[in-house]
């Protein structure tokens, strides 16, 4: 009999152990998750509180190239006469050339950018009230443009199809790829591997300067944006505008800031590591500034080219960027950040962003803390 009321005390006694250590462990734990998280908030949000020097650089003036450059003159002289005409509004410029799938984005091994993927990723264009340019060698996407833009005033989208062995950057494509075919070349798909991807890229610049030279836009502003920018919010269902983002530069070209500039790099380490500054899906700017700065680009390329050096339009522009570099660009980025160093997007979203807060009713406590970090 006593026996056994000693067990059971004996067993009691455990079972309280047992349960002090579990919450002893429960403890430890809620203890490092608290830490984890406290060090991930303090992580960004000193990120965040990093003074972007980037843009205290003083704009360049472009005025003195009008007496050099006729297509640069002519259109300064119709921005300058049309000016009472014009909209304030910025023209938005895409493209699509089918590419097949893409070694991009893939997770575990898995995914990549495919044709389907890139068309969901389209339907964001039929909320931006904007007007657009869109270039495509495909009647399915010019089909899907036209049909997603059917709820804008016609003159708001025109759908150019355009063959790609009509574009410079695609002529490219057989350089490019005896570039990426040298021995130790390096190997990041796609943007050392995939010729057409590196032409495409280069196609923005293109593509942008075709649009201005050849008067196809009636606003003060122009703007390139990948199919892929607002990805984020194809589930969304409301129409926006894109304007101008906070403390615009009118003499520099607006991009989302990747990583912090660093000056000391030489173009073939910026491809071989892989390195980016700015992200590539948009910029923004004026005509002429757009105008001198795709004309830098497309110089850039051809510089590269010669040296038998080439990856993507990230890569292309932080070299040109280099205080080395032989073509120096004659106009200035302006960069869009929170350091966070995934800021690939950023612009984009923080101009939808200052649109979205007056749609909103409420705030939440989520998002009033995600703003403070
Ligand atoms: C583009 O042009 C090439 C060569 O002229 C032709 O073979 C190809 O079918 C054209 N592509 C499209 C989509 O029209
Ligand atoms: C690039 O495009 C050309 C022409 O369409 C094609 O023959 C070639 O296989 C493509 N290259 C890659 C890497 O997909």
């Amino acid at each position: 009999m006593e026996m056994r009321f000693r067990s059971f005390l004996r067993k009691c006694h455990t079972r309280v152990m047992d349960s002090e250590r579990q919450i002893q462990r429960l403890i430890i734990l809620m203890v490092v998750l608290g830490a984890v998280f406290y060090i991930y908030c303090f992580y960004y949000a000193r990120l965040r509180w990093e003074v972007n020097d980037w843009n205290e650089r003083p704009a360049k003036k472009i005025d003195d190239l009008y007496g050099t450059d006729p297509e640069l003159k002519a259109v300064h002289e119709r921005m300058v006469s049309e000016a009472g005409q014009l909209s304030s509004e910025i023209t938005i410029i895409t493209a699509y050339y089918n590419l097949g799938k893409l070694n991009k984005g893939k997770k575990f091994g898995l995914g990549g950018y495919t044709p389907e993927r890139y068309k969901s990723w389209m339907s964001v264009f039929g909320r931006i009230d904007n007007p657009l340019i869109v270039f495509t060698d495909s009647q399915e996407i010019v089909d899907i443009f036209t049909q997603s833009r059917s709820h804008f005033s016609r003159e708001r989208t025109i759908i150019v199809p355009l063959n790609r062995t009509n574009l410079w950057a695609f002529s490219l494509a057989p350089k490019i790829k005896e570039i990426f075919s040298q021995t130790g070349y390096p190997s990041y798909d796609p943007n050392t591997v995939n010729e057409n991807y590196s032409c495409v890229m280069h196609a923005k610049f293109e593509l942008v300067n075709k649009v201005i030279r050849e008067k196809m836009f009636h606003t003060k502003y122009i703007s390139w944006l990948d199919i892929g920018l607002y990805r984020g919010v194809v589930d969304e269902k409301h129409i926006f505008p894109i304007r101008l983002p906070p403390d615009f530069d009118q003499d520099k070209i607006a991009y989302s800031g990747q990583h912090k500039f660093d000056s000391s790099l030489s173009p073939y380490q910026i491809i071989v590591e892989d390195r980016t500054w700015v992200g590539g899906a948009m910029f923004l700017g004026r005509p002429e500034v757009m105008f001198v700065y795709t004309q830098d680009y497309m110089n850039a390329v051809k510089k590269l080219l010669s040296e038998n050096m080439m990856s993507t339009d990230q890569q292309v522009i932080y070299i040109m960027f280099q205080p080395n570099f032989p073509i120096q660009p004659r106009v200035e980025i302006q960069t869009y950040t929170t350091h966070s160093t995934d800021d690939w997007f950023y612009l984009g979203y923080a101009i939808k962003e200052t649109w979205d807060v007056h749609l909103r009713k409420a705030v939440s406590i989520l998002k009033f803390l995600h703003t403070i970090l």
